[in-house]
């Protein structure tokens, strides 16, 4: 799934979209048809998926947007990610004895935190972008309205959580319609969702978070359990932050800032490598050296971040360069460092199907990286009656008790503990990469495992690979814990997972390709745009230039 068109030397002649369904895709082409920017795109294509891609994010979760604004080469992230209610607490998901209550985090409404994407896309629109929300939602509206086709891992993906719909009436009249799955090529149709994105389109922030809208949303989420507020819908609000930025040797790299913990855990790996001579090893070695790294980072992570409005994270001194290079020093070149002598914790389950990511560049320059969200697939599975909205899950993100693991095995402390108004802390990490000759534009759904992903795309554009490779890699995964080396079944051969082995690795092949990345590269010196969408999902990379599409793929 790959395309790509020659551009002028001014900056990129062809406008490119990658996103996770040729919808959307389409959706923010021709938005950029109507003489929007990729701003205007980039709504297009939020919406679109909310529509299309269920599973994956929607106006009931939330993000972050990374924009690049050519004319003053601004570079900003959007934050548009979920708050905890007001009413929530730090014990909200323990019992009486402090145990954990099974899947609270997880299922139904009071796993939802105040979601943001409905709030960040009407602040694209209105501070970066050129056309009005009528205009930009209006090709969602259709799909929502007019219905789209269900596709086969959409079809897959509602057969596994039809146990879970069926507890809502809600979600099972929209996903179970009439009574059991729909089958891959059907029409599925969310006439209440198209009228929620129709009130977004006329009314703005106040068509979702005030009003009548807003009262149907707390009634239907306080009548099934959730705690949900007027004034925690009123008082939601999207933050501009100052993008994560590091370089990796002679590349830039940009990337999600707290309260993601993207941006400070790639850069503590990539500082930590950047120690060693990755090019001149063997693929045994290389990926012990860039698993060691993970395990490190992702130990901080743990201890570390959250959102920095609530607890103060110490960027400077995790990435200062004495700490790293001792970090880098404790690598052994032959050896796996035991994380710990605790006891094994569950694989954590993450196959690409919760989240999405989509990258855009249009030919000015402007650029967008955009990870979206309502945590695991298809969020709490509850659908708020008479809206469409899909509930996220994504209270699970806190550390609902220390050290426990969430539902991708991540564990965590105080610095990301429940508190009301506070953002869970994210591994989504939309990300630009800068060379002096090549920008690139990359991200993926993938949980815990989203940081070692772009990781892997980031040295793969450092190679000089484009991005139908940077997609296509196989992929290894760490995060201290569990102590396990995740991989896909092609990633390392038979031999070489001895020889990891024979270094004191645990090895845990994936059960299934995990990932769903979406990427774009613009080389200036031959003045091509590239785009690649992961063959592992169902998207669709477009690059468009003058009227004529080049390699178009789907
Ligand atoms: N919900 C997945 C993440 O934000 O990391």
């Amino acid at each position: 799934m790959f395309a790509g068109s020659p551009a002028n030397a001014d900056g990129p002649s062809a406008n490119a979209i990658a996103s996770a369904h040729p919808l959307a895709t389409q959706a923010g082409l021709e938005i950029l048809e109507q003489g929007g920017n990729a701003f205007d795109a980039a709504v297009a294509v939020t919406a679109a998926l909310a529509v299309v891609e269920p599973t994956g994010s929607g106006l009931g979760g939330g993000g972050f947007w990374l924009l690049h604004r050519e004319s003053d080469q601004k570079k900003i992230m959007i934050d548009g990610r979920e708050m905890a209610p007001g009413f929530a607490h730090k014990r909200m998901y323990l019992d009486e004895n402090d145990n954990v209550i099974d899947r609270a985090s997880l299922d139904g409404p009071l796993a939802g935190g105040i979601p943001g994407i409905p709030a960040g896309i009407v602040y694209l629109a209105m501070n970066y972008g050129r056309l009005p929300l009528q205009s930009s939602l209006q090709p969602a509206i259709n799909y929502a309205e007019q219905g789209f086709s269900v596709s086969p891992g959409l079809h897959r993906q509602i057969e596994s959580s039809k146990e879970s719909f069926k507890r809502y009436p809600s979600s099972a009249s929209i996903f179970l319609l009439p009574g059991d799955v729909p089958l891959a090529g059907s029409i599925l149709v969310q006439s209440d969702l198209a009228s929620t994105l129709r009130s977004i389109a006329n009314s703005g922030f106040a068509g979702f978070y005030q009003g009548e809208m807003a009262s149907k949303i707390v009634q239907g989420v306080t009548a099934n359990g959730g705690i949900w507020t007027l004034e925690d819908l009123n008082n939601y609000v999207v933050l501009e932050r100052r993008p994560f930025e590091i370089t990796y040797k002679d590349i830039k790299v940009t990337s999600a800032s707290p309260p993601s913990s993207g941006g400070i855990v790639m850069g503590q790996i990539l500082k930590m490598l950047e120690h060693f001579d990755l090019e001149s090893m063997d693929h045994v070695s290389r990926a012990h050296h860039i698993i060691e790294a993970a395990r490190r980072a992702y130990r901080d992570r743990g201890v570390f971040l959250g959102d920095p409005d609530f607890a103060e994270i110490p960027e400077q001194r995790l990435l200062d360069e004495d700490y790293i290079e001792g970090l880098a020093l404790t690598i052994d070149p032959l050896n796996a460092t035991p994380s710990d002598k605790f006891g094994e914790l569950p694989e954590p389950r993450s196959t690409g199907n919760s989240t999405t990511h989509f990258s855009i560049i249009d030919t000015e320059g402007n650029r967008v990286a955009g990870t979206l969200s309502i945590n695991r697939s298809f969020g709490s599975k509850f659908v708020i009656p008479g809206t469409g909205i899909l509930v996220n899950n994504e209270m699970d993100d806190f550390a609902i008790k220390p050290a426990n693991p969430n539902s991708y095995g991540l564990i965590g402390y105080e610095a990301n503990s429940i508190d009301p108004r506070k953002r869970p802390l994210s591994s989504m990490s939309p990300t630009f990469v800068e060379s002096k000759e090549r920008i690139g534009i990359l991200g993926t759904p993938g949980g815990s495992r989203i940081i070692t992903m772009v990781l892997l795309g980031i040295l793969d554009f450092s190679s000089g690979q484009l991005p139908e490779s940077w997609v296509d890699l196989p992929r290894f995964h760490h995060q201290y814990k569990p102590d396990l080396v995740f991989f896909e079944n092609n990633a390392f051969n038979q031999e070489e997972q001895q020889a990891l082995i024979a270094r004191g690795h645990e090895l845990r092949e994936s059960r299934r390709l995990y990932g769903n990345m979406q990427a774009i590269m613009w080389d200036k010196r031959t003045n091509y745009v590239y785009a690649a969408s992961d063959k592992r999902g169902e998207g669709s990379a477009l690059v468009k230039y003058s009227k004529d599409e080049i390699n178009t793929d789907n």
